[in-house]
This record gives structure tokens, C-alpha cells and sequence, in this order.
């Protein structure tokens, strides 16, 4: 065979071998995903039955969201962590903990959107907007907001417990990780908040920040849920470095897409980081090295579009990329040198792009 005919049968070979990988987790993420909706059918039927106008609301505010699409980057985290780590594509196991953990997400987007006071999700109005709509079309008592706000909370929770029936089929190898990862994201998230609240600017809390409140429940953990139950522990330790890695570009690239790109685009209010004075590593860069920005950020009215230029004048972007790309290069790297499938390290090493590079 000449060289040039061996080099191709080797591309088609490693490609038809990427693809079959990427076959069987589509798959297994369709399986996710029915097994969602089914499981959110019979819950607003059982829900509905009680016998009272709008009983099932709840059931109905988790099932929009859910149904209002999304990346699905935590599930297809865990299914390709667990296929990489070798397990039975046959498994109900990984089907639960997969739907557990976009369940646990639908949770931390209603909750996180009140505490954003954020109007807008997957192209949609908000939960806790939709629900204030609701109460103020039909003049019913008491405020408005607060009652909105109050039925996004109880959507949330009942999201919450949902993820935690899913993942109670998982058997108790998972108990123990699945435990931190849910306080983990809470404590994040009241970081966030507090860092917003202070508004001192700190580069190294805000990476901090963006790996505990974000990244490491949409990358790190979900990899390590799926090699847990794929019976592999001993992947934990690359699953974890890789995923911190990951995860934190991951939401780098969030903050970034907050300034850069539009509402339309992202389905979710752009700039809001800002109004919100969210303490990202974007704007506490930009605060460390122009005390102004935060005077711009402050300011009630009128500066947003300064802000906005200066920022996008003042080369913070491009840093903000450095760490991005130097966190894919750790990423990429922890990913080569492991002792997995070639064509897992290629496949996670170009999800890690995917999701580094990523334009909503
Ligand atoms: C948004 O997550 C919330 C963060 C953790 C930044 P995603 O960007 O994964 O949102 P969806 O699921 O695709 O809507
Ligand atoms: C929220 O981070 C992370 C969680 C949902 C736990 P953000 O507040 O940046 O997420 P978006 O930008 O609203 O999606
Ligand atoms: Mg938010
Ligand atoms: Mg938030
Ligand atoms: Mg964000």
C-alpha cells in the first residue's frame, strides 16, 4: 500500500472509531432525556390529581425549563466519563446520574436566575418573571415579585428533589460525591454573592469562584460520577484535574460571553454580570488595574455603554482568553498523558475545546 493510501485507511479507521464512541453516547444521552420527559409526564399526572387549580405548577415550571432545551454539557460529561472509563453502554446506572445531574442544574438556573434577578433563560422569560406575570394578570393579593419569586423557589426545590431520586438508583458508590456536589455549588454560590455585595475586586477569589459555583459541577464532577460508575475510582484523580481545568474555562467563557456577545444569542440577558456587579474575573481585572471601572459599574444609569467600551478598549478580553486557553492547555495535557482509550483523550480533549470555545 503507498504511504499516502495507509495514512488515509488510519483516518478512516480512527474516525469510524471517534464516530461509534460518539454513536453510543448520543444514544445514551437520548435515553437520558426520555427518561426525563417520562419521568416529568407522570409527575404532573400524580400532581395534577390532587384536586386543586394549578397543583402541578411546579411539576410544569421544571418541565418548561427542561424542555426549553439547553447544552446538556453536564450530562454528556458524566455518560462520556463513564464510556471512557470503560462501562456497559447498557447501564440504567449512568442513564439516572446523568438525568440527576441536568436535573440539579435545572435547579441551580431557577434559583440562580431569582438571585440574578435575571429575566430571561433558554430564550424564554424567567421562572420567577413568569409567575409574577401570572399573579399580576389575575390581581391576586400581595406582591407580586415576592410571589413569583416564592413559586421559582419551590420549582427549584422540587428540581432538587428530583435529582436526588434520580441519583438514589445509582446505588451508594456515587453517595458520597454526589453529597459534595450539591453543597459544593451552594457554597459557590454564596460566594458569588458576597463578592458582589463587597465588590472588591480579587482575581484569585473570582477563579475561585467560577470553578466552585460552576465549573466543577458542569465538568470535574460529572466526569468523575461517571467513572464512579463505571466501578473505575482510580480515574478520579484525572477526572478531577482535568475537569477544575475545564470547568473554570467553562465559566470564564460565560463572563466573557456576557460582555461580548447579545441577549438574542445566549437566550439569557447579556451584560447582566454588570448591572449585577458580579465579581468575575473579568471585572476584577479591570477593576485592579483601572480603579474607574468601578466607579462605571456602580453608577445607576447612563454608563453602561461606557463600561462596556472601555472594558472592550482595555485588553482584558484578551487575558480573560490567556487563562482560557492556558486552562485548556492544562486540560489537554492531563488528558494526553492519561491511560485511557485514544480515542477518549481525543474526544475529551476536543470537548474541552467545545466548551473553552464556545459562542452561547
Ligand atoms: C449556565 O450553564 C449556567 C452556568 C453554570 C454558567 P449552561 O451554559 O450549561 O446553560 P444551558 O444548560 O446550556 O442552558
Ligand atoms: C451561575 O452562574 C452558576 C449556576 C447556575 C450555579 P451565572 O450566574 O454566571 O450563570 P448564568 O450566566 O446566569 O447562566
Ligand atoms: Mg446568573
Ligand atoms: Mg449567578
Ligand atoms: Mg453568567
Amino acid at each position: 500500500m503507498p504511504e499516502n493510501d495507509k495514512g488515509d485507511a488510519m483516518t478512516v479507521r480512527i474516525s469510524s472509531s471517534r464516530d461509534a464512541i460518539r454513536r453510543m453516547r448520543e444514544s445514551m444521552m437520548n435515553n437520558a432525556e426520555h427518561a426525563a420527559l417520562e419521568f416529568l409526564e407522570s409527575e404532573h399526572l400524580k400532581w395534577s390529581a390532587v384536586g386543586a387549580e394549578r397543583s402541578a405548577a411546579p411539576v410544569e415550571t421544571v418541565a418548561e425549563l427542561v424542555g426549553a432545551g439547553g447544552k446538556r454539557i453536564r450530562p454528556e460529561f458524566c455518560i462520556s466519563g463513564y464510556l471512557a472509563a470503560g462501562g456497559d453502554s447498557g447501564s440504567d446506572a449512568v442513564i439516572a446520574v446523568a438525568v440527576a445531574l441536568e436535573f440539579l442544574h435545572t435547579c441551580a438556573l431557577i434559583h440562580d436566575d431569582v438571585m440574578d434577578d435575571s429575566s430571561w433563560r433558554r430564550g424564554v422569560p424567567t421562572a420567577h418573571v413568569r409567575h409574577a406575570a401570572d399573579h399580576r394578570t389575575n390581581q391576586w393579593q400581595g406582591e407580586s415579585r415576592r410571589f413569583g419569586e416564592g413559586v421559582a423557589i419551590l420549582a427549584g426545590d422540587l428540581a432538587l428533589i428530583y435529582a436526588d431520586d434520580f441519583m438514589s438508583e445509582a446505588g451508594p458508590v456515587v453517595a458520597e460525591a454526589w453529597a459534595e456536589l450539591r453543597a459544593e455549588l451552594i457554597i459557590g454560590q454564596h460566594l458569588d454573592l458576597v463578592a458582589a455585595a463587597r465588590f472588591t475586586s480579587d482575581p484569585s477569589l473570582s477563579r475561585i469562584i467560577a470553578r466552585v459555583k460552576s465549573g466543577n459541577y458542569t465538568i470535574s464532577r460529572p466526569l468523575v460520577l461517571g467513572a464512579l460508575t463505571a466501578g473505575r475510582a482510580d480515574l478520579q484523580q484525572i477526572f478531577l484535574e482535568y475537569g477544575q481545568a475545564i470547568g473554570e474555562a467553562f465559566q470564564l467563557r460565560d463572563d466573557l460571553l456576557d460582555l461580548i456577545s447579545d441577549t438574542k444569542i445566549l437566550g439569557k440577558p447579556a451584560r447582566l454580570d454588570f448591572e449585577q456587579h458580579k465579581m468575575t474575573l473579568l471585572l476584577s481585572l479591570a477593576i485592579a488595574r483601572d480603579p474607574e471601572v468601578a466607579a462605571l459599574v456602580t453608577t445607576p444609569d447612563g454608563s453602561a455603554e461606557r463600561l462596556r467600551t472601555t472594558l472592550l478598549d482595555s485588553g482584558i478580553c484578551d487575558e480573560v482568553e490567556t487563562q482560557i486557553s492556558d486552562l485548556v492547555a492544562t486540560g489537554t495535557k492531563v488528558i494526553t498523558d492519561a491511560d485511557l482509550d485514544p480515542e477518549w483523550r481525543d474526544e475529551l480533549i476536543e470537548m474541552a475545546h467545545a466548551v473553552a470555545y464556545r459562542d452561547k
